[in-house]
């Protein structure tokens, strides 16, 4: 199965690499999750498709553009084909594909790949088996408050408490990719991550393969009331997120 998220996440990123740069920031309409699809989330998202329908739809999909396609499966393919299009669009190389298998709901992933497509960094979590950044091993970092970096989602939709935490750490940044984002939490290079918003939250295809890959390196991701994050396969809910590569962490967000 590893194999088939492989793929999946080769083809999404040969059909980004092979196509028209103008084409990415077109308007194509609603997705399934009630936002703006842009061109390139179609290509990638269409590229992904292809390669199930290849071999027979072997999963059931939730994606963000065209919500869950029921193939009979007992697994499913929770997939954001991109996760950062405002990165992709202005060019910042920061944005990737994530991908995950699960059976019923977040908590139950098995298996998850996610991939900075403008720079090749690639994450991957085995349930039980550990996570692995370019195939070397990693592990979530021990915190040390004098020496902390935290990403937090600013901006006007950020939650008034989302600039109270990001006043906290030595360092803050926001990058735009919540998938990479809680990877970095899961590789060291991050504390903490951090999305509250005046309205909504992350959905289930930002955070499903991240999360399993925090995870499995030892790290937590949690909702808002601080209970280990678990999201069914409706693309269209949306949640706040903290995530955390060691628990001492919260301590500090008091
Ligand atoms: C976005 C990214 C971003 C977060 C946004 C998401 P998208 O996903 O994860 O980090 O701040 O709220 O919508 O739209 O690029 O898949
Ligand atoms: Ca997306």
């Amino acid at each position: 199965m590893m194999r088939l998220l492989e793929e999946i996440a080769d083809a999404v990123e040969n059909a980004v690499k092979s196509s028209e740069r103008a084409l990415w920031d077109s308007d194509e309409g609603m997705g399934a999750d009630g936002t703006k699809t842009h061109g390139i989330d179609k290509i990638a998202e269409n590229a992904a498709l292809a390669v199930l329908e290849r071999k027979g739809n072997p999963v059931n999909v939730v994606s963000e553009e065209c919500g869950f396609l029921d193939f009979g499966s007992e697994r499913t393919l929770i997939m954001d084909p991109i996760d950062g299009t405002y990165n992709a669009i202005r060019s910042m190389p920061f944005y990737s594909v994530s991908l995950a298998i699960a059976e019923i709901s977040t908590a139950d992933a098995s298996l998850a790949l996610v991939r900075n497509l403008a720079v090749g960094d690639e994450f991957r979590a085995e349930k039980g088996k550990g996570a692995y950044r370019n195939g070397k091993r990693m592990r979530a970092r021990k915190f040390s408050p004098d020496d902390s970096v935290f990403s937090v989602m600013l901006g006007r939709r950020a939650h008034d408490e989302a600039y109270r935490i990001a006043r906290i750490p030595k360092r803050v940044r926001s990058m735009g990719s919540a998938a990479l984002e809680i990877a970095a939490v899961a590789s060291g290079s991050l504390d903490l991550y951090y999305y509250k918003a005046k309205d909504g939250g992350l959905r289930i295809v930002d955070i499903a393969g991240s999360a399993l890959i925090l995870r499995e390196a030892g790290g937590e991701v949690y909702n808002a009331d601080l209970l280990p994050l678990d999201m069914d396969f409706d693309v269209r809910k949306r949640e706040s997120v903290i995530a955390v590569g060691d628990p001492a962490v919260l301590e500090v967000l008091e």
